[in-house]
Parts: C-alpha cells; sequence; structure tokens
C-alpha cells in the first residue's frame, strides 16, 4: 500500500486524488489519508504530489513510521475524495516544513 506522510499536513494539493483508479483517499480538515484496505499499488499517485509526501509502505522514511497506522486509523473516519480542489492558502509556505505533525487537526 502506498502512505500519505507528513509533509502533506497543511499543504493538501490534492493533485494525488484525481488519479486514483479505486478512489482511495480520504479528506481530513489539513491533511490526505490513503485507506490501506483499498490501495491497489499502482504508484500513480506518487509523482502527482508537489509535496512529494506519497510513498510506498516500504519507503517509508526512518522516523515517520507512525504515519502508516495513522494513514490506517483516519481512513475510514474521513469522507472519500475524488476532485482536485484549491490546495491550503499557505500550502506553499508548509511545504517542506518539518515535524507538521503537531499541527494535524482531526
Ligand atoms: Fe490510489 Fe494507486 Fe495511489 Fe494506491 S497507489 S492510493 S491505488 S493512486
Ligand atoms: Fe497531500 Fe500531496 Fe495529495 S500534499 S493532498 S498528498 S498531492
Amino acid at each position: 500500500t502506498f502512505v500519505v506522510l507528513e509533509n502533506c499536513i497543511r499543504c493538501k494539493f490534492t493533485d494525488c486524488v484525481e488519479v486514483c483508479p479505486v478512489d482511495c483517499f480520504h479528506e481530513g480538515p489539513n491533511f490526505l489519508v490513503i485507506d490501506p484496505d483499498e490501495c491497489i499499488d499502482c504508484s500513480l499517485c506518487e509523482p502527482e504530489c508537489p509535496a512529494n509526501a506519497i510513498v510506498p509502505e516500504d519507503e517509508v522514511p526512518e522516523g515517520q513510521e507512525h504515519m502508516i497506522d495513522l494513514n490506517a486509523e483516519l481512513s475510514p473516519q474521513w469522507p472519500v475524495i475524488t476532485r482536485k480542489k484549491d490546495p491550503l492558502p499557505d500550502a506553499d509556505d508548509w511545504n517542506g516544513k518539518p515535524d507538521k505533525l503537531q499541527y494535524l487537526d482531526k
């Protein structure tokens, strides 16, 4: 399965959702997650993200392993998103900032 990493938080560019053939992205207030039970590992979303926030599970960087469980935990709680929308207002400023997990809105 593919995993959305911390750098999506406060950016939410949403380019990723349009290419997913099985509609497995779920949207929260300032972050998106992938439903691990639905993802078919097609890899189409990975190059779409301007924040480089999507990776296959086995390439999750050291220190971000908790993001695997977080995607699984939040996807049943949030609605599916299939249409691109405007990024969050300060997305470009937040892109690449470290330690964004503290800003996650659930
Ligand atoms: Fe969807 Fe494919 Fe990305 Fe999985 S890898 S979330 S199926 S686009
Ligand atoms: Fe997030 Fe990247 Fe998609 S910032 S919303 S994972 S395009």
